[in-house]
């Protein structure tokens, strides 16, 4: 059996998602954006988030991995699926499940950010603040939890439990 414990509640998770969708659309506006879903982790997250942005959005999907079987970071990413879309003078924002040490994100950033996009923000369900090592700007984001081990709503360990409509913390990884 696995040990879990809910953390963040279906109902909970949707009504943060409307709040998000609702600044990110006053935020840009009437200008169209380029959404960017991190794969695999940020799947749900971003099919709930886009149907709550009112502004003319394109969508693509970048995968990385970093994790393997491991709780934590290895340090370099693998970059195992590029975006076809051209980002080259548009508004670009990428979706993202969690940030924990910030080095995927960073990575991210520093690749995109050399196509020359007009603007390039980062909105991620959880922002999660214990490890963090290095420096990266976080635009939106949905809940701020310290540590621990995180399932559901996209999450994944060893890609198992990502279809929960909930966060549970997994107890003993
Ligand atoms: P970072 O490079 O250390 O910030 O790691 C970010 C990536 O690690 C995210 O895209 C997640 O896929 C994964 N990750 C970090 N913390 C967790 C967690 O608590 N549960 C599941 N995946 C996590
Ligand atoms: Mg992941």
């Amino acid at each position: 059996m696995v040990d879990k414990e809910l953390v963040i509640s279906e109902a909970d998770i949707q009504k943060r998602v409307k709040m998000l969708g609702a600044a990110i659309s006053a935020d840009y506006a009437d200008k169209p954006l380029v959404l960017i879903c991190i794969l695999n982790g940020a799947f749900i997250f971003m099919a709930d988030l886009a149907r709550q942005i009112t502004p003319p959005v394109e969508i693509d999907f970048v995968r990385v991995s970093s994790y393997g079987g491991n709780t934590y970071s290895s340090g370099t990413i693998a970059f195992t699926k590029d975006i076809e879309l051209d980002i080259t003078g548009k508004d670009v924002l990428l979706v993202e499940d969690i940030v924990d040490t910030g080095r995927t994100l960073a990575r991210l950033k520093e690749i995109f950010s050399a196509r020359k996009p007009r603007s390039l923000k980062i909105c991620t369900l959880i922002n999660k603040t214990e490890r963090r090592e290095t420096e990266v700007e976080i635009d939106y984001f949905g809940f701020a939890i310290d540590h621990g081990f995180l399932v559901g709503y996209g999450l994944d360990y060893a890609e198992q439990h990502r279809h929960y409509p909930e966060v549970y913390h997994l107890l003993n990884p």
